[in-house]
């Protein structure tokens, strides 16, 4: 187990670290306000992204088990981890992920089993093949998806189908071989593997880009029409600081009036760009935007609220705070900061389930 390994080190700098958050605001960003943990103020699940090597650091995990009762593997449970290039799996790290959500009692989001983003060897040396890529395709679906089946709640099944400009569908390995029928035999061999899983379609930009919005809808209703097992809809939910005011609540709003579960996936707002707004305004627009998100997915039927899952843990694990997203290394895009305290957004957040602060 991870917490059993942690060195001296480790612990003496982490025991630093947490003294460090004892309660004293050390960043400019902290909250001026108590704030509860996030997880005890929600009428839904609250996740964080993890990683690895970020539950090595014992203020990490601190900050994690108190605050979020969900993770998603930021990367420990995609295909390019999983998927060696003899064709053989590696599951050592996901396993570690989904090992830290069963010792903690944590719900496991599963991210995510096909993305347009993985053109993997194993699976391009078989694409003259259809019968051969199609036998491979779903017997990856099933051996991960099978592995966690009881243990991930959910899973994205296919991530980010949408073309980026909104304007048709994204063209990647897996619609050259199977065409866009790569969705629904994704979902159906997803299904197979767990039949109790969550199934979701994930995609970012969907309250930003109405476009890209209608044309996933589109995607979904087909899929619905056609029988095709799915149950949730995935917004990623990335923002930026001049996102228009009520254009979350109406993506929101939009999505789940396919009756499907929604999950607010990987929320964050980054502060970079917008050079002629100062950080103040920045990080006030940021708690404005978590407060519209929680009050929209707060607004849902119960049943549809799957969970809010925040990008990372606290704002130095973001991964707009590491190359090749780093800009200037100085984003604050979560809801809690660089030494794990609240920010504006998390009480705005709080307040926006309706909690009182
Ligand atoms: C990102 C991870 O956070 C990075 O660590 C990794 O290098 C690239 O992928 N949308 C997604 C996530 O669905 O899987 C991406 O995660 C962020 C954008």
């Amino acid at each position: 187990m991870i917490s059993q390994r942690l060195s001296r080190r480790t612990l003496v700098a982490s025991a630093l670290a947490l003294g460090a958050c004892s309660g004293r605001a050390q960043t400019p960003e902290a909250a001026t306000v108590a704030v509860p943990p996030l997880k005890t103020a929600a009428p839904f699940p609250v996740g964080a992204a993890i990683s690895v090597g970020g539950l090595e650091d014992l203020a990490y995990q601190s900050v994690l088990l108190a605050n979020f009762n969900q993770i998603t593997a930021d990367w420990e449970m995609k295909m390019e981890q999983i998927l060696q290039p003899d064709g053989t799996f590696s599951f050592a790290k996901a396993d570690m992920i989904a090992a830290f959500a069963a010792q903690h009692g944590l719900r496991l989001h599963g991210h995510n089993l096909i993305w347009y983003i993985y053109k993997p060897a194993p699976f391009a040396a078989l694409a003259g093949d259809k019968a051969a890529f199609t036998k491979a395709y779903a017997n990856y679906i099933q051996a991960v998806a099978g592995r966690y089946k009881g243990q991930a709640v959910g899973w994205d099944v296919v991530n980010e189908p949408v073309a980026e400009d909104g304007d048709g569908y994204r063209d990647c390995l897996w619609r050259q071989v199977l065409g866009m029928d790569y969705v629904a035999v994704a979902l159906t061999e997803a299904r197979r593997a767990d039949p109790n899983a969550v199934l979701f379609i994930n995609d970012y930009n969907l309250e930003s880009n109405p476009k890209k919005r209608a044309t996933f809808l589109r995607l979904i209703e087909d899929l619905l029409k056609r029988g095709v097992p799915l149950d949730g809809l995935g917004t990623q939910t990335h923002l930026e600081v001049d996102q228009q005011p009520g254009a979350v609540k109406t993506a929101i709003r939009e999505l789940a009036a396919t009756g499907l579960k929604i999950h607010v996936s990987e929320f964050d707002v980054t502060l970079q760009r917008h050079p002629l707004m100062s950080r103040a305004d920045k990080l006030q627009a940021e708690a404005r935007l978590a407060g519209e998100t929680a009050e929209a997915l707060s607004a849902l039927p119960a049943i549809q609220r799957y969970a809010f899952t925040q990008w990372g843990v606290r704002d130095k694990d973001s991964w707009l705070r590491h190359p090749p997203n780093a800009g200037d290394g100085t984003d604050a895009p979560l809801l809690i900061d660089d030494d794990g305290l609240p920010k504006a957004a998390a009480a705005a957040f709080v307040r926006g389930v309706g909690a009182k602060i």
